[in-house]
C-alpha cells in the first residue's frame, strides 16, 4: 500500500507513529557517506534499516574539495516540496518542523513547490515554516509550483517569517573569518538565472547552491558550483515494480533526480521531499528530510567527468586526482 498521506494520524501507521520510528532510525544512525577521495570512489550506501519507512532522516556525508576549515562538520537540513494543500495537512508541516529542529542543524535549505494550487495556502504554510531555526539561518528558493500559485505572494511570506528567500543572488555564510558562498536561483522553467545569482561570487570559491529543479546540474557544472540541493522530482513518488516511475520513463532515467549524483567537480543532491502531487500517494518511495554533513575533502575532483561514466547502478562515478 502506498503512504496515504492525510490520514490518518494514530495508530502505528499514523503519522505520529511513524515520525516516532523516524526519530528512533535516526537516532540509531543510519549514514550515507559520499566519500570521493581515498580510495573510495563510490558511494557508500550502508543499507537502509527500515525500507519500508514512510519518512526517512537520511544522513549523506558530502566531501566537498576546498570546504574551509571552519565549516568541516557543517549540518544543512534540506526540506523540499512540502504542497501544503488538499494532499498534505498543516500538522504534517509542523511535525517536519519540529523533527527539523529537533535535529539542531546549522542551516536549514527549502527548495521550493511550499503549495501546490491554491493561494489559500500561502500564509498558513509560511507561518509554520517561519518556526523552524538554525545557527545561521533558513534559507528558500520557490518552485515551479510557487510560481503557479503567486511568487511573489510566496517569497513575501516566507521572508515575512523570517525565511530569506534566494531569488537569483547569493549570501555568504562566515565562520571564524572564513567563506562559504551560498546561491539560489528562481525555478528552472521560470525566472532562473544562474549568472546573476553567482555574481561576484569569487572564482574558486566554494559555493552552495539551491534549485529546486535539479535540471540546473549542467549549467552549475560550467560554473563550478560545490554542491546543488534540489528537489522538484519527489523520487518518483510512486514507483511500481517493473514499470518505475514518470522520471525513470524518461531520456537519462534517474540520473540527477534521486539523491547523490556529480558531474564534473559539481556535486549534487536531490531529496524525495515531503508531499505529493496528482495523487495523495507515495510507493516505494519514502518522503525524506536530507540532514546533510559537509566534510572537507582533502584532495580535487577529477575534472571533468565526461563522457559519462555510468557506473551499474546507474551512477557517475566521480573519480579523485592522484
Ligand atoms: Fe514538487
Amino acid at each position: 500500500m502506498g503512504t496515504l498521506y492525510a490520514f490518518p494520524y494514530t495508530g502505528r501507521n499514523g503519522l505520529i507513529g511513524r515520525w516516532n520510528r523516524v526519530v528512533r532510525r535516526w537516532q540509531r544512525g543510519g549514514v550515507e557517506d559520499y566519500a570521493l577521495l581515498g580510495g573510495r570512489q563510490q558511494p557508500r550506501l550502508l543499507p537502509a534499516r527500515h525500507p519500508d519507512e514512510s519518512l526517512e532522516v537520511s544522513e549523506p556525508h558530502i566531501h566537498l574539495p576546498g570546504l574551509p576549515e571552519a565549516f568541516a562538520g557543517y549540518r544543512i537540513v534540506h526540506i523540499t516540496d512540502v504542497h501544503y494543500g488538499l494532499f498534505l495537512p498543516l500538522e504534517a508541516v509542523a511535525d517536519t518542523v519540529e523533527l527539523a529542529n529537533a535535529l539542531e542543524p546549522d542551516l536549514i535549505a527549502l527548495t521550493g513547490d511550499f503549495v501546490t494550487f491554491s493561494r489559500s495556502c500561502i500564509e498558513p504554510v509560511a507561518i509554520v515554516l517561519g518556526r523552524l531555526r538554525a545557527r545561521d539561518g533558513v534559507f528558500a528558493v520557490l518552485g515551479n509550483h510557487d510560481f503557479r500559485v503567486g511568487a511573489t505572494a510566496v517569497a513575501r511570506a516566507l521572508r515575512r517569517e523570517g525565511i530569506e528567500v534566494l531569488r537569483n543572488r547569493h549570501t555568504m555564510l562566515r565562520r571564524r573569518g572564513q567563506s562559504l558562498y551560498l546561491a539560489g536561483i528562481d525555478d528552472l522553467r521560470y525566472r532562473a538565472d544562474l549568472p546573476r545569482a553567482l555574481r561576484g561570487v569569487p572564482a574558486g570559491a566554494p559555493t552552495l547552491l539551491l534549485s529546486h529543479n535539479p535540471g540546473i546540474i549542467e549549467q552549475a557544472a560550467a560554473h563550478r558550483v560545490s554542491l546543488v540541493l534540489a528537489g522538484h522530482t519527489h523520487g518518483g513518488q510512486v514507483n511500481l515494480p517493473f514499470f518505475g516511475n514518470v522520471y525513470a520513463r524518461r531520456r537519462g532515467g534517474m540520473r540527477f533526480k534521486l539523491g547523490w549524483d556529480c558531474l564534473g567537480a559539481t556535486q549534487i543532491y536531490v531529496s524525495r521531499g515531503i508531499g505529493t502531487v496528482v495523487v495523495p500517494v507515495r510507493y516505494r518511495c519514502p518522503a525524506e528530510i536530507p540532514h546533510l554533513r559537509l566534510l572537507p575533502a582533502t584532495r580535487a575532483l577529477h575534472p571533468p567527468v565526461y563522457p559519462r561514466d555510468v557506473a551499474p547502478d546507474g551512477r557517475t562515478r566521480c573519480t579523485s586526482s592522484t
